[in-house]
């Protein structure tokens, strides 16, 4: 009578490759490959697969010094059959990376034009306005309504503020014209002066990331602000930008309320997207992401981007 099959994923590869290495035939390669899968299906991470496969490897050395020769050759091929899945998820995950990338991209195109219509159409129009409202204060005798034409005028000056600021939002034209670190200097500087935090913004001079990556480094610490600005009740802010290892750094850290992370993470994701979108246009770029906080500790949101980028899609 046969051995009954073993039931967990370490029994049955045992026992698949040792067949494999006694018989070396299709059918055990297949079973290599069907093992890989549940594995990638169960997410048992690569390393800890390669181990177990290692740790086979070495017990069955000792324990059967008399099993075939080519054997480490056989084992080699078993393994990397088993692997054939891990590789099929890495392209998945790369692919889906493109695709996060390519749609960042578009929506970026898309903000920029959009900034600019605004900037421009609103800027067209409003002049013509001005310009009416000129006319009429100037053939007015009657003095209220020059003050009711002035307090228009006033009301059209902050409408075209507002524009303007919307506009830069949407696609700060600093970024396209001086560069990460002047474009977020002049964010740093704005959100300073509106809400009375001390924001000190230190960047090494080498930094020189390309557009990709300047603009996904602006987006990230956009939204690392704006959620101090709504959530932390802070005083200090810093914003550090450094290279190594051929990776752009970045670490936004502020000393306010902080937060309770495990807490945030049993929660379900749906009261906030600033983290989400941080964390998708991080890994899109093949960067990761972390965050500390604890509460009455303030937060750190670091992140890294690799400067080399795989080319984009033909
Ligand atoms: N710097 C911070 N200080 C304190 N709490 C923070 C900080 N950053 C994030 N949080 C906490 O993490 C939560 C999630 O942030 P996230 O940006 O994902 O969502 P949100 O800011 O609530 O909403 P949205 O960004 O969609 O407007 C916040 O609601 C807040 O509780
Ligand atoms: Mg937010």
């Amino acid at each position: 009578m046969s051995a009954p099959t073993p039931t967990d994923m370490l029994g049955r590869y045992s026992q698949a490759l040792e067949d494999f290495l006694l018989h070396d035939d299709e059918a055990g390669l297949l079973r290599a490959y069907e093992l890989g899968r549940e594995a990638v299906a169960r997410e048992r991470g690569l390393l800890n697969f390669v181990d177990m496969h290692r740790q086979l490897v070495e017990h069955m050395d000792a324990q059967t010094p008399s099993l075939p020769p080519g054997r480490e050759d056989r084992s080699l091929r078993f393994l990397s059959e088993s692997l054939a899945a891990f590789a099929l998820l890495h392209m998945r995950d790369q692919e889906a990376n493109a695709a996060l990338r390519q749609m960042n991209d578009l929506l970026e195109n898309e903000a920029r034009r959009c900034a600019r219509a605004l900037h421009d159409q609103a800027a067209t129009m409003l002049a013509v306005i001005y310009l009416d409202l000129a006319d009429l204060s100037r053939e007015s005798r009657d003095s209220t309504q020059s003050d009711r034409i002035a307090r228009i005028v006033a009301q059209i000056d902050r409408l075209r503020e507002q524009l303007r600021r919307l506009s830069h939002e949407l696609h700060p034209p600093m970024l396209d014209q001086l560069g990460l670190v002047p474009a977020l200097r002049s964010l740093a500087e704005g959100l300073a002066r509106n809400t009375g935090l001390s924001i000190a913004l230190n960047a090494s001079p080498d930094l020189h990331p390309s557009a990709t990556l300047a603009t996904v480094a602006y987006r990230v610490v956009h939204e690392a602000l704006n959620n101090i600005v709504q959530h932390a009740r802070a005083h200090n802010v810093e914003v550090r930008l450094w290279l190594r290892n051929d990776r752009l750094h970045c670490a936004v850290q502020d000393d306010g309320a902080g937060f309770d992370l495990a807490q945030r993470r049993r929660r379900i994701p749906t009261d906030g997207l600033g983290l989400i979108g941080m964390r998708e246009r991080v890994r899109a770029l093949q960067g990761r992401m972390d965050l500390w906080s604890m509460p009455g500790c303030g937060t750190i949101v670091r992140f890294s981007l690799p400067r080399a980028q795989p080319a984009g899609p033909a």
